[in-house]
């Protein structure tokens, strides 16, 4: 049996991420061989194949307790290494429970974030650096690469209008308080943005880098081309 694909949606709060994971989710699951010209896996393998959405924090029973936690604005005082011992029980969870078996019955896996966040956030943002955050992945997540991870990275304003925006109605809405990060300052955002910058310079094999204040219509194209490329290697190989 191959082993599935897993694909990761990176980027800061208010970069159109959540738009953007579902509508490729919903392009995956339309498109199959039968489409004339879609390139794709080969019928066989497409057939046994399903998708799995997920999410961090989040995306099991266990995880959703510690996201809880992690982005209620009334954790105060947690310590960055805390923040991200939590980041990652949540995403060894995560890989045990609903990554890993999926990728073993050779399914599509969309994950809305991983350890990239954590160096961005927790090595970036919150200054505790690259190194920590790879050898806790080693350690805790069997050094688990995804085979894509798509970036967007709209610019840094309007990022950050766009998530405070979204919190406040969020919060109105549902009474649910999860603007913990959306609370942090201008100068902790900048120190994201710059390391996810470093992050995709670093691996250009792996990351597909999405830059600019786009339509969401525009994203959507340039993530279903690299997706349809990755996808196109992947039946190659099967
Ligand atoms: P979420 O509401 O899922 O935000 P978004 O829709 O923007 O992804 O909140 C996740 C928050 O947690 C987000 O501010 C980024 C942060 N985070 C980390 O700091 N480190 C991590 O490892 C992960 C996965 C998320």
């Amino acid at each position: 049996m191959p082993r599935g694909l897993f694909i990761t949606l990176e980027g800061l709060d208010g970069s159109g991420k959540t738009t953007q994971i579902k509508r490729l989710a919903a392009w995956l699951k339309n498109r199959g061989p039968e489409q004339p010209g879609a390139p794709g896996l080969a019928s066989e393998t497409w057939e046994s194949t399903n998708l799995v959405l997920t999410r961090q924090p989040g995306g099991t029973p266990t995880g959703d307790r510690i996201r809880a936690l992690l982005l209620d604005s009334r954790s105060t005082g947690l310590a960055p290494m805390a923040e991200m011992a939590l980041m990652f029980a949540d995403r060894a969870q995560a890989i045990a429970e609903v990554i890993q078996p999926a990728l073993d019955q050779g399914k599509i896996v969309l994950c809305d974030r991983f350890t990239d966040s954590t160096e961005a956030y927790q090595g970036g943002g919150r200054e505790l650096g690259s190194e920590p955050v790879l050898e806790l992945h080693r350690l805790l997540c069997a050094n688990l690469q995804p085979d894509l991870t798509l970036l967007l990275l709209p610019s840094l304003e309007a990022s950050l209008d766009r998530a405070r925006r979204r919190n406040e109605r969020a919060s109105a809405q549902t009474g649910q308080n999860e603007n913990r990060f959306e609370q942090e300052q201008d100068a902790f955002y900048r120190r994201v943005w710059q390391k996810y910058h470093e992050i995709a310079a670093r691996e250009p094999a792996r990351i597909v880098l999405i830059e600019g204040d786009l339509t969401i219509d525009e994203v959507h194209e340039k993530i279903v081309a690299a997706v349809s490329a990755r996808l196109l290697t992947a039946s190659r190989t099967t």
